[in-house]
């Protein structure tokens, strides 16, 4: 029977897609440093974690039972990719669970913005009646610039489409237009004709620094400005001139260039204080609902990595696609990627008589990926031989024991 052990409160769905798989699932809390990682892992099949547990090449190394590990987040920094693949544990996160989440968060924000709400709220607060049409706006008939057209940045568009905003996007790569959207060719046309900015890049080390003060002073006086996609992008310095001299009349932070480790703890930052500014700690994709749509999504990855052998979206293996294991037997063969594996284990498997049904090859730099499906049963030194190949990293045999019901 497989085991997984799942760290850091994972959602409970997880534990119930798993269990309903046939996994004997064993949860804890909180996060483990190496060695008791180490020690925890032994029989262990299936990983869960979130940010917190580091899976270090050592704590791999150990982990011979290993199949693969689940990050229940979007971030894979945590864990050895490279060592884990070489080791032919498979790596599955949740790139999108939680975009809806920040989108939201994004609407939310340019309407509290445009209305000022943040002053309104915090005048009545102090015992101050405020009632003022000054600097309120609405959203219908504004222009909102999107740069990065991706996950988030697509959703947003529609969203704001359904508002009456008219949507304007500027994204490096080439990207279909949704509704009426507008593609626009450089930053810099957005910055002119937008009166709400938004930053939904990804955080590829060349968007570091890629709007500041120059970026402010192109756009219009009176533009409010977001940013919930990764604190380097901007120059809190050059948002915090813009602010106090009256050209952004509003900004939305969520992101910082660098963030306090824990919750509880002091923040710093030259934007605390500003007016019209929302300040939030990292919290565009924190909603139970994406806590929910990870557990569910990285259980799944996992499960169908166990069932079928596929790895689509694994982060840090080469993809396939495949289809259920009913009526074949399936060998998923990880390899290191050198030329002629494939006629290797094509010879090895006719050698031993087994009749090739279907079969599927994909490479990921240094590793490959070649699965095999057979409508007899695999001779056991069928597998040995494989095994002994050089470039053998892991084998296994589908499907595995039937679920419990
Ligand atoms: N605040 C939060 O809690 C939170 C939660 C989830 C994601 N995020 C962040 O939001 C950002 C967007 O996430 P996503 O899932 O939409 O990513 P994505 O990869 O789907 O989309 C990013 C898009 O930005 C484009 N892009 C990259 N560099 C660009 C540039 N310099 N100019 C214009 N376009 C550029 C890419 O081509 C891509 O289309 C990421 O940085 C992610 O880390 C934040």
């Amino acid at each position: 029977m497989l085991k997984a052990l799942l760290l850091e409160n994972v959602h409970p769905l997880s534990v119930e897609i798993l269990a309903a798989n046939g996994v004997e699932v064993v949860t804890r809390s909180g996060a483990l440093d190496e060695q008791e990682l180490i020690e925890a892992l032994k029989g262990v099949h299936l990983l869960g974690i979130r940010s917190k547990t580091q899976v270090t090449a050592k704590v791999l190394e150990s982990a011979k039972d290993l199949v693969a590990i689940g990050a229940f987040c979007i971030g894979t920094n945590q864990i050895d990719l490279k060592s884990a693949a070489l080791q032919g544990v498979a790596v599955f996160n949740a790139p999108f669970s939680n975009t809806r989440s920040v989108v939201e968060l994004a609407i939310g924000e340019i309407i509290s913005l445009t209305r000022r709400l943040t002053e309104r709220d915090k005048a009545l607060h102090n015992g101050i009646w405020d009632k003022t049409a000054e600097g309120s706006h609405e959203v219908r008939g504004k222009t909102l610039g999107i740069i990065g057209y991706g996950n988030i940045g697509t959703q947003l568009s529609v969203l704001a489409e359904n508002l009456g905003m008219s949507v304007v996007f500027y994204d490096t790569a080439e990207k279909l237009a949704l509704g009426n959207a507008q593609r626009l060719t450089s930053m810099d046309e957005l910055l002119k004709v937008s009166d709400i900015v938004t930053i939904h890049v990804d955080g590829r080390p060349g968007n570091a620094g890629l709007f500041g003060e120059s970026e402010f002073s192109k756009m219009k006086p009176g533009a409010i400005f977001l940013n919930l996609s990764r604190g380097f992008v901007m120059d809190n310095s050059a948002l915090r001139s813009a602010i106090l001299s009256g050209h952004i009349s509003g900004a939305a932070v969520d992101v910082f260039p660098v963030e306090p480790k824990k919750r509880g703890d002091q923040f710093e930052s030259e934007l605390r204080g500003l007016p019209n500014v929302i300040l939030t700690p990292h919290v565009g994709g924190s909603t139970l609902e994406a806590q929910e749509s990870i557990g569910e999504f990285v259980a799944n990855k996992m499960k169908d990595y166990i069932r079928t052998g596929t790895t689509t979206l694994s982060v840090n293996l080469p993809n396939l696609a495949l289809e259920s294991t009913t009526g074949i037997t399936r060998i998923a063969f990880l390899h290191r990627n050198t030329p002629g594996v494939l006629a290797a284990v094509n010879n090895t498997l006719a050698a031993f008589g087994t009749n090739i049904e279907g079969q599927l090859l994909a490479t990921r730099g240094e590793i490959g990926y070649v699965v095999t499906d057979t409508d007899s049963s695999v001779d056991i030194e069928a597998l040995e031989a494989l095994k002994s190949m050089d470039q053998y990293i892991r084998i296994r045999v589908m499907p595995p024991a039937a679920p419990k019901n």
